[in-house]
Parts: structure tokens; sequence; C-alpha cells
């Protein structure tokens, strides 16, 4: 199989690595080829604490996404999460020098270049600069501004970016494998690529990714990126919290989560129990249902309650016409959408079937969408750039020059 056509996500989770393969098709479908998972060790609220394990976990993820896919893997797009990631929204504003008034390519390079030029700490990297809008003389609405006519061209961009070791630290472990990085991205934009379609970006969405450590989030309004962010809590609390709170093994909370638990309060009997069996190193307990949903729910109330507060620093939430869209392991908890919906006051959307071809029996797993997303991340990345230029983007993105997406 040509190696061209080949492209790899990998997505380095708080519960498990996982690396999908695909083949991108001259005719523009991407067909998924296999997947590769291995628990994770060595991750913490989506971020790298030990290095060799990590080390192990991906290689592992990536022998068997090899082996089921009958891929040779060079190179992978890698998504990135955690507490250091910040974002803001920035414009950029150009002048078109005396005489000329026809917006050309040059223009569109310095407008984004301008609104890169903004202070984020100096120990910081630039991850992402995403257009939201264009504006030539005032006009906005503006899709493709060059070949207008016009004086001044403005653009605003949604800014992400991250302290530069930690990115530097995912690159070294993947480099270490050995794999070339083609790119990092965000996660939350990595799972929005199949999750939602562009009607309901147009429309207005919450897009949020709630994987084992970390809730990442994502705001479309008007088709373009106005909000994201990562909230440091996810399905592992809320075993933790079962764990913790019903002083069982971390194992036996974790089945219990996902069997047995629901996020809603008051769906059961007054003082139903049910028995959970002993087993080595265990004696067996009656477990009282409403005590587990309790812990549950308010686990993830907290983190519904703080997504909520986080994204009412901006205006937006009341923008999102088509609601929100729950994706993630987390998001399988029973239950999970009236709460969601409760408390954002938002309707909550199944996410749309994923637009890939192959091994349809997983696509539809919200596990996988980080990987899954990146994906279609990459084809989009390689129709905007069909030069094989990412890595030397990369390189400069991290190591100095902040002059490119
Ligand atoms: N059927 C299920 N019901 C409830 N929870 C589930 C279910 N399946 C998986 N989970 C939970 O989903 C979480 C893992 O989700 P996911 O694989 O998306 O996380 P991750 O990508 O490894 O982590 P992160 O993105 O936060 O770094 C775990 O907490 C797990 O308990
Ligand atoms: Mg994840």
């Amino acid at each position: 199989m040509s190696k061209e056509n080949i492209v790899v996500g990998l997505e380095i989770g708080t519960t498990k690595v996982c690396v999908a393969v695909a083949d991108l098709r001259p005719d523009g479908s991407l067909k998924v080829l296999g997947f590769g998972q291995s628990p994770s060790v060595g991750v913490r609220k989506g971020e790298i604490v030990h290095l060799e394990s990590v080390h192990k976990c991906i290689r592992d993820a990536v022998a068997e996404a090899e082996q089921k896919s009958d891929v040779s893997i060079r190179s992978v797009y890698v998504g990135i999460t955690g507490g250091h990631i910040s974002s803001f929204n920035n414009r950029g504003v150009v002048e078109l020098p005396e005489g000329r008034d026809e917006i050309d390519d040059d223009d569109l390079e310095e407008v984004k270049t301008k609104a890169k030029e903004v202070s984020i700490p100096s120990q910081n990297a630039l991850l992402h600069a995403i257009i939201q809008h264009y504006y030539v003389d005032g006009q906005d609405g503006v899709l493709t501004p060059v070949g207008m006519l016009g004086t001044k061209l403005e653009a605003d961009y949604h800014i992400v970016h991250g302290i530069r070791t930690r990115v530097q630290n995912t690159i070294r472990c993947i480099k270490e494998i050995p794999l070339d990085v083609e790119d990092v991205v965000l996660n939350s934009l990595a799972s929005a690529q199949i999750v939602v379609s562009q009607n309901q970006k147009n429309l207005g969405v919450l897009v949020v990714d709630m994987g084992g450590g970390t809730m990442d989030y994502l705001v479309y309004v008007d088709g373009a990126i106005k909000q994201s962010g990562v909230i440091p809590i996810g399905g592992d609390h809320v075993t933790n919290d079962v764990s913790l709170g019903l002083r069982i093994p971390a194992g036996r909370a974790e089945r219990l989560k996902i069997d047995e638990s629901s996020a809603i309060l008051g769906n059961c009997l007054p003082g139903e129990t049910f028995h959970l069996p002993p087993e080595p190193g265990f004696a067996g307990r009656e477990i009282e249902r409403e005590t587990l949903n309790s812990i549950v729910h308010f686990r993830l109330r907290e983190a519904f309650e703080l997504l909520k507060r986080q994204l009412e620093t901006e205006p937006y939430l009341r923008y999102l016409g088509a609601g929100a869209v729950l994706t993630g392991g987390c998001s399988l908890v029973h239950g999970i959408n009236h709460l969601a919906e409760e408390i954002l006051g938002l309707p909550v959307q199944p996410a749309q079937p994923p637009p890939l071809q192959g091994v349809t029996s997983a696509l539809a797993n919200p596990q996988l969408s980080t990987a899954l997303g990146l994906i279609k991340y990459a084809q989009f990345a390689q129709l905007e750039h069909p030069e094989p230029s990412m890595w030397m983007r990369l390189k400069s993105r991290l190591f100095g020059d902040r002059t490119h997406r």
C-alpha cells in the first residue's frame, strides 16, 4: 500500500493510548484500516508524568495498530490536552499600501501573522491560530478575501497555546519510538472533526470530550471556533469517588460505574439495593443504589458546573442553536446527557455518525473520537498544505518562529 495515503492519529489519553490508522483515498474518502490500544500508565489528567511508561504504552498501541491494519507506521498526528493549555481570540489588521486595492495571498498571510503577534507567556508555544472571520473594509462574513477590492483587511483568530516543554515532552516520547510527529492538535479540535456536522457548527454547538482525566471543550458559533478549554475532571475521578465512597477496590468501582450507576438522582426505589458478589480480596457487599448514583451525580455535577462557569466568561452560550454534543468514554455514563442539559441549560444531541469508512463496529465508540478526529484533521491539513512540510512548521512553532497555524 502506498505510504503517502496513510494517516495515523495518536491519542495519549489518561485511560488509554489509542492509535487509529486510515487510508486517505484519492476520491477524498477516509477508510479506517485498524486501531491499536493500550491501557495508559504514566498519564495524569491528560499529561505525561512518566516518560518511560508512556513510551511503552505508545509502542504497544502502535504495534497492535500496525498488526491490525497491516501498515508500517512512520508518523502520527498527536492529540494534546492538559491544564496548561489556554486560548483567546485576537484580531489582525492589514492596511493595503497606497496604489493597491486588491487583496492578495500575502495580505492573508500578513493578517494572520499580525493576529499571532500577541504576547503569550514566554514559556508557552503557539499550538493553533484558527481563522474565525475576515472583514474587508468593515464588511463582515467575508469567506475568501483574496481577489476582493478593499483597502483594509481584518481577521479574527482563535489562538491556542500551551507550555512548550510539556508539548516537547509529548513529541520526544513519540520520536523515541521512533516515529515522526506530523502535527500536534488540541484533543477537542480533533474530536469535533467527527462528532459534529458543519450544519451544527453553523448553528452554534458546544463539543465536550469527557475522557478519563479531562473534559475538553470547544465552542462553535457561526461555523467558527470561539472558545476552547480543558477542565481537569473525567471519568476516572468518578471511579475514584465510587471506590472511596463505597470502600471497594478500584476495579470493582469501575465496573459498578459502568454497569450499575446513573447520574440521575431519584430514579430508583427508596432503599433499593443490589448485591456485589465476593472476589479474591473482597468479601462482597450490599450496595444501596441511590448512594452509588449520588456519588456519580455529584462528581459529574461539579464537572459540568465548572464547565458552565468557564463558558460564562464569554457571551456564546446563548448562541448555541444546536446545543451540546458529548463524546469521550465518560459520555457513556447512564443519564449524563440529562444532567448536562439541566446544568448547562442546553439540549444535548447525539454525536453524528463519523464521516469515515472501515472498521464500522468501532467507529461509533466515543472513546475513539480523538484518534479518529485526528485522522480527519490530517485530511484537512493535507488538503491545505499538500507538501510534506508539517514537521518543519511544527519545529519552528515549538523552537522559535511562531508564524503558522
Ligand atoms: N460504558 C461506559 N460507561 C461509563 N463510563 C465509561 C464507559 N466506558 C468507558 N467509560 C469511562 O470513560 C473513561 C475513559 O474515557 P476515554 O477513553 O475517552 O479517556 P481518555 O481519552 O483515555 O482520557 P483523557 O482524554 O481524559 O485524557 C474512563 O473513566 C471509563 O471509566
Ligand atoms: Mg481522550
